[in-house]
């Protein structure tokens, strides 16, 4: 084992400000009622047999609230949350450091599960199935193997990408959870309880054009709100009305449909350089300077979402929707 077995670098500390905006009870975490209702089943039962919660994997577009979700179980089991990510995991020993130091029944959240190298998923198999880690002491010929028991404890695994999430380890949880986009209702409810928390006057309708331009996304729509609360106040009153949010995102360049100029220039590429597709995903990216990694995770599920993209076996194309949206003549088939 490497030399790095017992620090805990890979451990993120978390405690942002973002962080105490967000809910911290199933009670107070709004949306994604069908997720809520099934992990508030298997959390009761879990304590009714005085038992460690199963091992949980979220999966989803970013910004959707997978981490949020991690420190709500956390609390509803009464056990403290640890939050790493796949790619702060570098060696085996990242992860026996993290393991060897859980007291019994603490959430171990791993963001971007999917990132974890190989290697590190093996150590985590035995880890989740029996609690206990495999490690090898020693070189060549003088090494052995030695069996370590762990405490019992709860993974919760976050990943933008079900489908790079090796089937081994996917199996291995006994919960998988799809966080879905919010509805405008329940974009706008998040916003009253976030400018409750940050004590910004909001009227109602400047909740919903926020809600509106936050493209199904709590973390967009709570972003959104602090940056037109800055507006608010230096150029207004400090109240958000439905004009003042409505002249605020036309200064931040979100569009009506909380497109933002990547988006823009994304669509408006496709059409301008490619005939609106179809196209090659890493072909796009090239053309607009983007990775295609964060085309694919950040921009395009949304887009994918409301219609204005389709994915075909030839690659990504544009829709009627979206020259309508730019006010552009829709070109012969
Ligand atoms: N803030 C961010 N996401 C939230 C959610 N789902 N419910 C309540 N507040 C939030």
């Amino acid at each position: 084992m490497e030399e790095r077995v017992l620090s805990s670098e890979a451990i993120v500390n978390d405690l942002s400000f973002e962080q105490s905006l967000r809910p911290q009870t199933l009670s107070q975490y709004i949306g994604q009622d069908e997720v809520k209702k099934n992990l508030a089943v298997f959390i009761e039962a879990a304590k009714l047999r005085k038992e460690t919660l199963d091992h949980v994997l979220l999966y989803g577009p970013p910004g959707l609230g997978k981490t949020t979700l991690a420190v709500v179980i956390a609390n509803e089991m009464g056990v403290n949350v640890r939050t790493t990510s796949g790619p702060a995991i570098e060696r085996p020993g990242d992860l026996a450091a993290i393991l060897t130091s859980l007291e019994p029944g603490e959430v171990l959240f791993i963001d971007e599960i999917h990132r974890l190298p190989r290697a590190i998923e093996e150590v985590l198999y035995p880890a989740m199935e029996d609690y206990c880690l495999d490690i090898v002491i020693g070189k060549g010929p003088e090494s052995r193997s030695v069996r370590l028991d762990l405490p019992p404890f709860t993974l919760v695994g976050a990943t933008t990408r079900a489908g790079s999430v090796s089937a081994p380890l996917r199996d291995r949880f006994g919960v998988l959870s799809r966080l879905e986009y919010y509805t405008e209702d329940q974009l706008t409810n998040i916003i009253h309880r976030t400018a409750e928390i940050l004590e910004t006057a909001i009227e109602g309708q400047g909740a919903i054009e926020i809600a509106r331009r936050s493209r199904g996304t709590p973390r967009i729509a709570n972003r959104l709100l602090r940056r037109v609360r800055d507006f608010a106040q230096v150029r207004g009153d400090g109240v958000i009305t439905r004009q003042l949010a409505d002249q605020a995102l036309e200064l931040l360049q979100v569009d009506r449909l909380g497109l933002d100029n990547i988006d823009h220039k994304l669509l408006k590429g496709m059409i301008e350089k490619f005939r609106g597709g179809p196209v090659g995903l890493n072909t796009i990216a090239a053309s607009i300077g983007e990775e295609a990694m964060t085309i694919e995770d950040v921009y395009e599920p949304y887009l994918l979402q409301i219609g204005f993209l389709q994915r075909t076996p030839r690659g990504r194309m544009v829709t009627e929707l979206v020259y309508e949206h730019f006010h552009l003549e829709v070109p012969e088939k």
